[in-house]
């Protein structure tokens, strides 16, 4: 019998995540993930040992729910970059283990492209596509023609979006991730502290949330007794400054390339008032904005599983000698 199946793994930060596709239909046949956040959450972030740790125990005890379909596989396709090494080197391990006692080919695969393949998770993907890519870890918008040969247009010289989420909710010891936190304070919240929206009369392309950041750090610190009231209009200001200022490069950026298609994606794209931004933008060009379902905008396999099919369709495997892990990367290609 054909083999039909692609095994994805993630274990790029703080998610323990596998996940089979098949090949032909892209139907999910399995999806397990098995979150670290609890366990990051009194340290206001990931703390690198700790996550490398938790990997190295959920991970087999995963893979031993799927074992009944080990005889299916035909390829394993696991994250190997950019993310935390410790974290990256979890899933690898276990993917080189694996490939090695069962005879199945590897795929390596950059977790960026798996979160744009999030849009297509059980379709054809369509390019040309423009893309904002918005995570804990990166900010970015991209370019992709018909070829899907992938531009970074605008990326962040700091923090990243999420982040800068993230970084908030621990200034005001609101745990860890802080996205849904401040999302959900904001929605209580008025623009009482306006903060002024990063590089908003500088003419360069690109993203900074550092300064942002530090205007919530002054007006906290200005609040000596921080109330539920401080924290939702401390939200709502710093939510509504972070996205205008998306929204402000993104609206210059979209007036040169007037692309068609528009997706969001990331963790952070699962924030519903950056989506309702992006749906008015995209209706004033007449484009389609794409998202992914709100489950697989985080870390996940399925999205890994998925770019695996498409690289398995082309026939770009990985010896077990010469996958390594890449915590940094400088270009993004299929
Ligand atoms: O893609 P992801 O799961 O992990 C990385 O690859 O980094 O993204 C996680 C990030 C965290 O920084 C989290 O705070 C942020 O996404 N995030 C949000 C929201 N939900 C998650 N940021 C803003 N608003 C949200 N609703
Ligand atoms: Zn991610």
């Amino acid at each position: 019998m054909e083999k039909n199946l692609i095994l994805g793994i993630e274990s790029s930060c703080d998610d323990s995540s596998i996940a089979l596709i098949d090949i032909k239909t892209y139907n999910c046949v399995e999806y397990l993930k098995i979150s670290q956040e609890k366990e990051h959450c009194e340290f206001g972030g990931v703390v690198p040992e700790l996550a490398a740790r938790l990997h190295t125990a959920a991970l087999p005890k995963l893979l031993e729910k799927i074992k009944q379909h080990f005889d299916n596989i035909a390829a394993i396709a696991v994250t190997n970059m950019p993310g935390l090494s410790v974290s990256l080197v979890g899933g690898v391990s276990m993917a080189k283990a694996l490939s090695v006692s069962l005879n199945i080919p590897l795929i390596e695969i950059n977790h960026l492209l798996g979160h744009i393949y999030s849009l297509f998770l059980d379709c054809e993907a369509k390019f040309p596509l423009g893309v904002l890519l918005v995570s804990g870890g990166h900010t970015m918008v991209l370019d992709i023609d018909k070829d899907k040969n992938i531009k970074i247009v605008a990326k962040t010289g700091d923090d990243s979006f999420g982040e800068s989420f993230d970084k908030v909710a621990k200034m005001m010891n609101l745990g860890y991730p802080g996205g849904t936190v401040i999302e959900n304070l904001a929605k209580n919240g008025t623009n009482k502290y306006n903060f002024t929206i990063p590089l908003l009369h500088d003419k360069r392309v690109e993203y900074s949330f550092s300064g942002l950041k530090n205007q919530v750090r002054l007006a906290i610190e200005e609040c000596w007794d921080l109330s539920q009231t401080d924290k939702e209009n401390i939200a709502f200001s710093f939510q509504k400054a972070a996205i205008s200022h998306i929204m402000d490069k993104l609206s210059k950026i979209y007036e040169v390339k007037k692309w068609k298609n528009f997706g969001v994606v990331g963790g952070a794209s699962a924030n519903l008032v950056l989506r309702q931004n992006l749906e008015k933008l995209c209706s004033k060009f007449s484009a389609n904005l794409l998202t992914a379902p709100l489950k697989y905008c985080s870390d996940n396999a399925l999205m890994i599983a998925r770019v695996g099919v498409e690289k398995y369709k082309m026939g770009k495997f990985i010896s077990y000698q010469n996958l390594e892990i890449k915590p940094k990367i400088d270009k993004l290609c299929l």
